[in-house]
């Protein structure tokens, strides 16, 4: 068998790990009972060396800027500012004044760039993507995503070779996947030849500290659950373990969920975040006030682009609902959930529900505005919110100090969300990527 038909296989998992067990259907014919056909076909070396060795940790010094942008339209993770200078110096923003004269005296050798008629916004935050290589993080930097959430671990040298390319989008890495032996990811993963899949899935409550530690320990920067309600997988009990030890060691959870019992689990598991949306049922008032009565503040990353193309590929054999997807985000909007713009971007051959890497954001943001967010939210979520809901304060806003993570685009997306695709310029820590 060939490395393709194991890519394959991965793209499988990817997307049947969307659908609710009860509704999945024959996934497994490529995998043996025991995972072992494919076992050894999905060899993480190969692409942990083929990223450790890309052009852009070797060569090419990268130089920071140094940069004045003028008559330049901030939208600063929030709102809508006026025109103003902003003036990026190394890796952050320096200055920002609303004329270039009370600029000046900050000003030594800097480069001007008039900017009339464009935006500067934070650069994205694509706050669910399946990156496997350099290729995958330039579609994402070029698309004026500066930061995305690596929303799967399989392999952590393989996840930190991709952590720091400099001058590409930066990474927010999970764990490996918390799910018990019986859930049908854990027959995915077993099937995907991920070193060891089999000793890290939880077999007892009393396995959950040691799992959370060891995650923590090989650079996890978050704990990523997997609620398989209406299947079998970690009931709330095991939830609720698990976020008791990744808060114990100040790590976030992110629940994946596609169904409305897994939503309900994890709310009374008191995850922090839930990631897709019900292509069941929609969530409705008994859910919503369940979000409203939690101590915490759950954001909801509802990945409607993959939602959107799962049901394309096969809503036409199970019975999957976009709609229900699409009305679950109205409604959580509506109550005040904090919404992410995120994507499950994926770049699988031959798969029925590729997502591609960056155009696909800015599919994400539309689909958030025709489910009811202005654009000024949709920007919002795909900037200021998922940095708070990650905990990344060094960005996702425009301001004196923060890092200058930063993207021009031309017209105001503020107004029209599809002018966040007519992208002039983007920074990453002060480098400006060549287009
Ligand atoms: C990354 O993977 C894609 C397939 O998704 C492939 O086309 C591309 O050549 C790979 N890039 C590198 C640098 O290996
Ligand atoms: C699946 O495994 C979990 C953890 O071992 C257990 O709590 C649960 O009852 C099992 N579910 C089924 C349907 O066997
Ligand atoms: C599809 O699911 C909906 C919601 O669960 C249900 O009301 C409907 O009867 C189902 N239709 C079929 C054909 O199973
Ligand atoms: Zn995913």
């Amino acid at each position: 068998m060939s490395g393709l038909t194991a890519l394959s296989f991965l793209r499988l998992c990817l997307i049947s790990c969307l659908i609710p067990a009860s509704l999945s259907c024959g996934l497994h014919g490529d995998v043996g009972s025991d995972g072992s056909p494919l076992a050894e076909l999905l060899n993480y070396r190969p692409m942990t060396e083929a990223n450790n060795a890309a052009p852009s940790t070797s060569s090419r010094p990268l130089q920071p800027s140094r940069l004045t942008l003028t008559n330049v339209r901030v939208f600063d993770g929030t709102s809508l500012q006026p025109p103003s200078t902003v003036i990026i110096e190394g890796t952050h923003i320096a200055r920002m004044c609303s004329s270039s004269s009370t600029c000046a005296s900050h000003n030594h050798a800097t480069t001007y760039y008039d900017a009339e008629g464009m935006t500067l916004l934070p650069g994205f935050i694509d706050a669910h993507t399946h990156p496997l290589n350099t290729t995958h993080l330039t579609s994402l930097t070029r698309a004026g995503i500066t930061t995305a959430v690596n929303a799967f671990c399989p392999s952590p040298p393989l996840c930190a070779s991709l952590r720091h390319q400099p001058g590409l989008t930066v990474l927010v890495t999970a764990s490996f996947i918390a799910t018990s032996p019986n859930s049908t990811h854990a027959r995915m993963v077993l099937g995907m030849g991920v070193p060891d899949a089999a000793d890290l899935l939880i077999r007892d409550i009393s396995q959950v500290p040691g799992f959370v530690a060891q995650q923590v320990a090989q650079g996890a920067e978050f704990i990523k659950l997997v609620g398989s309600a209406p299947g079998p997988g970690l009931g709330v009990e095991g939830q609720a373990a698990v976020v008791a030890a990744a808060h114990a060691a100040g790590e976030r959870v992110v629940l994946h969920a596609a169904s409305y019992e897994a939503y309900e689990e994890g709310l009374r598991a008191g995850v922090d975040q839930i990631h897709h949306a019900p292509l069941d049922v929609a969530v409705d008032e008994r859910l919503v006030r369940m979000f409203k009565g939690m101590d915490g503040v759950v954001a909801v990353c509802p990945t409607l682009t993959m939602m959107r193309a799962t049901v394309e590929a096969l809503g036409g054999k199970r019975n999957l609902s976009f709609a229900a997807a699409v009305e679950t985000v109205a409604r959580l909007h509506g109550a005040g959930v904090p919404i992410l713009a995120g994507t499950d971007a994926n770049l699988q051959p031959g798969a029925p529900a590729q997502v591609p890497f960056g155009s696909s954001l800015h599919d994400e943001l539309e689909n958030l505005v025709q489910a009811g967010l202005s654009p000024v939210e949709a920007l919002n979520a795909a900037t200021a919110l998922p940095a708070r809901h990650f905990g990344l304060v060094d960005r996702g806003v425009v301001r004196e100090g923060m890092r200058a993570d930063l993207v021009l685009v031309d017209g105001d997306p503020t107004v029209d969300i599809t002018a966040s695709r007519r992208i002039v310029k983007v920074w990453v820590r002060g480098v400006e990527y060549e287009m």
